[in-house]
């Protein structure tokens, strides 16, 4: 149950404006995403990334069995694949177009960029979990406008 407080400071942090990615993960073969606004960059020399993922999800066990992961920062048109890959008990993957990338991680088709990452390290971060990820391979496309995230709503950004 979220409490008040909990509420609270979600809203608070709403202030701050993220992208929006898809992370993906292959486990025992199955296809694995969650749409995560709590990507960050860490580190240049060694590149490293880092998203934090829920205790709830129900991913959560694959992507504790796996060493890879792929972000995928999404457009700005592609609100809706935001809004499935964030939704419980729905199939994610019918009528997505994806490429597998390092361990065979999906790579999203209209990603404005790609992270495709080696798990480092995990780290307890209360109800979730922090993965940190060295990046193996990146692509962008200079010039796509990137989908924003503010106050609990989707966003543009002028670039
Ligand atoms: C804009 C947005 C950002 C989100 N960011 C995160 C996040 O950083 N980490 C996380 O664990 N869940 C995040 N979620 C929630 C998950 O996308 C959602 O609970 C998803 O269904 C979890 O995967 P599951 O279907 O395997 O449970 C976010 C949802 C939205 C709409």
């Amino acid at each position: 149950m979220t409490t008040p407080a909990a509420l609270r400071l979600r809203e608070a942090l709403g202030n701050f404006v993220t992208g929006i990615t898809v992370i993906t993960t292959r486990s025992e073969g199955e296809l694995h995403g969650l749409t995560a606004n709590s990507f960050s960059s860490v580190s240049l020399e060694p590149p490293l990334v880092l998203f934090s993922l829920s205790r709830t999800a129900d991913c959560f066990d694959a992507f504790e069995r796996t060493e890879a992961f792929a972000v995928n920062v999404l457009r700005s048109d592609q609100e809706a694949l935001s809004s499935r890959f964030a939704t419980k008990n729905v199939d994610k993957w019918t009528h997505v177009g994806w490429r597998p990338g390092y361990g065979d991680c999906p790579l999203l088709d209209g990603a404005v960029a790609t992270f495709e990452c080696r798990v480092t390290a995990r780290h307890e971060g209360g109800d979730h979990v922090i993965y940190v990820g060295e990046v193996v391979e990146f692509a962008h496309h200079p010039g796509a406008e990137p989908l924003a995230f503010l106050r609990g709503r989707y966003a543009r950004v002028a670039g």
